[in-house]
């Protein structure tokens, strides 16, 4: 070798050791987070398994804005109303992104999903169509359907009470496989980390079994997909028409901009991300209401006051059910079916204060750490509905609530999810019913007669925090009321047989 090749090679050792002495540090204008390591940066201790504890924790120590360095990427997490206002809420056309994600990619490629879309022109058509379904006026269309279903599910409870935690979500399988597998794709960890070490992605095909799995996902997507929106386009074309939404969007299809296959995703995206995340929060909401079984009594007087035993629950009903309203919000806050929402990522740099984000980074809205701010909430931890009978957003007394909300599990910002009203509809008939027909305790011991405490912390996260299994105890609170909840049942049919004809379509109508 020459000695100019020596030195050559010398001074490329020093440029890459240079470069590479900056990669995994945090930049000088960022937000401050944990110490970082050369080269992984924060890697090496972000947290995989229920996630939002931990950036919760550091949120305590870091602040309401803070970052984390994973290898050459930045993590922004925003943890404060104020912040998320700051950060998200104000900067509506720069701040709307998804992050890029291999397991996204190799599921869905050009195919789009309205949740996990980058923020373009196909996104914007999308949610066109679906604000218009969706709106809260539109919602009122959707009733009936969603009557027949939440009498449906007291009828289940009613009936076979032991598997009441299946009966709440009562979603054909294969959507429950859908799902499944997209969580496991999607989350940390599911594939290896093709967005920091892009090479990774050309491993052959039989050391990469999520190629093989991802696969598997898609064919079952579009199976499912296609065949929904065919059945619909059937019975648009044989005068049919049950006025399920798609049916509107088949009419407008020009309009909106949208092919065939973008249709039939919407479908199914409408499918997961309606009928999980529902089915989540009315799970905690049981195990809450077995579990302080005092507020349970309470929302029951409130509703026999109100209600009454002559008639059954109407959605408008809760307008005067003030502590009903305060329990669902502190089941929203206590346990969050979205705790870390939905990504963001900016798409220029954004200065923040004296922070600069740069373009690119991944913005997480930090759900539960909001919701347990200490210089918002008094005793955060602890299931206190009354904090939202002393103050709208059950805030101490004296906070600036500027940009606070009830719902931020639903995201924020332009991406937030067209579907609240739809789901918020569906959770306040099911609670009502829930709580007007049934008494739910915890279970015995068989032996000792002893009850048996539900552990409200034995969760799982996927794509949404749900209890794992547990065991209720659920008895009608008197026989009138079962025969009522039968004799709406058996009404039930001719709302059900519109929708009925074919299995798949069953499911269609509870994508809630
Ligand atoms: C849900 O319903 C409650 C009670 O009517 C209302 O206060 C709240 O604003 C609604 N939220 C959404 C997202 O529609
Ligand atoms: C959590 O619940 C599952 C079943 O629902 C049970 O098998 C498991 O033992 C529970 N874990 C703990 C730590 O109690
Ligand atoms: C169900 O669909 C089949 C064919 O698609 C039709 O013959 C039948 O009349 C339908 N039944 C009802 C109840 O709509
Ligand atoms: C469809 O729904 C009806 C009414 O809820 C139910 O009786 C029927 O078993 C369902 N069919 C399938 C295949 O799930």
């Amino acid at each position: 070798m020459t000695t100019e090749a020596i030195g050559l090679l010398f001074i490329f050792l020093l440029w890459i050791s240079y470069r590479l002495r900056k990669v995994g540090s945090r930049e000088q204008d960022l937000p401050p987070g944990p110490p970082t390591v050369a080269i992984i940066g924060n890697l090496d201790i972000f947290p995989t398994v229920h996630p939002y504890l931990k950036l919760t924790e550091w949120a305590k120590a870091y602040g309401d804005i803070y970052s984390l360095k994973l290898g050459p990427k930045t993590v922004v997490v925003v943890s404060s109303p104020r912040a998320v206002r700051e950060c998200i809420d104000l900067r509506g056309s720069t701040m709307s992104g998804r992050p890029y994600m291999y397991g996204v990619e190799l599921i869905y490629g050009d195919a789009v999903d309205l949740v996990l879309v980058d923020y373009g022109p196909t996104w914007k058509a999308l949610r066109r169509t679906v604000r218009d379904a969706l709106s809260g006026e539109a919602c009122m269309r959707h009733l009936p359907i969603q009557h027949a279903e939440a009498t449906q599910l007291m009828y289940d409870f009613l009936e076979n009470p032991q598997n009441f935690y299946t009966h709440i979500y009562s979603i054909v399988e294969d959507i429950d496989n859908d799902m499944r597998l997209i969580g496991d794709l999607v989350k940390p960890g599911g594939t290896p980390p093709i967005e920091l070490i892009p090479i990774l992605r050309y491993i052959p095909e039989r050391w990469a079994p999520w190629k093989a799995q991802a696969r598997e996902v898609r064919a079952l997507q579009r199976r499912l997909y296609f065949g929904l929106l065919d059945l619909c386009i059937d019975r648009v074309d044989n005068e049919k028409r049950n006025g399920c939404f798609i049916e509107d969007v088949l009419d407008h299809q020009e309009e909106y901009g949208l092919d065939y296959e973008k249709i039939a995703y919407l479908i199914g995206t409408l499918m997961v991300a309606g009928a999980d995340t529902t089915a989540v929060y009315l799970r905690f909401f049981v195990a809450c209401m077995a579990t302080y079984s005092d507020v349970q009594a309470r929302a029951q007087q409130e509703i026999d006051s109100v209600i009454g035993s002559s008639r059954t629950p109407e959605v408008d009903d809760i307008d005067s059910l003030p502590f009903l309203k305060a329990v669902i919000n502190e089941v929203h806050r206590f346990r969050p079916t979205a705790p870390l929402a939905i990504p963001h990522t900016n798409t220029v740099d954004e200065r923040i204060g004296n922070f600069v984000i740069p373009k690119d980074s991944t913005i997480l809205l930090n759900v539960w750490g909001i919701y347990r701010h200490e210089d918002y909430f008094e005793n955060p931890n602890e299931f206190l509905p009354d904090r939202y009978m002393r103050s709208e957003y059950g805030t101490k007394p004296g906070v600036d609530t500027t940009g606070l909300r009830n719902d931020y599990g639903f995201g924020a910002g332009r991406r937030i999810c067209p579907g609240m009203h739809l789901a918020n509809n569906s959770i306040i008939l099911n609670v009502m019913n829930f709580l007007w027909a049934f008494n739910f305790n915890v279970p015995k011991d068989s032996v000792t007669g002893e009850p048996i405490a539900i552990d409200l912390d034995n969760n799982t996260l996927d794509l949404t925090l749900g209890p794992n299994p547990y065991e209720c105890d659920i008895k009608p609170r008197s026989e009138a009321k079962a025969n009522m909840i039968r004799a709406r049942f058996a009404a039930a049919g001719s709302t059900f047989a519109l929708f009925d004809n074919q299995t798949t379509v069953n499911e269609t109508s509870k994508s809630k």
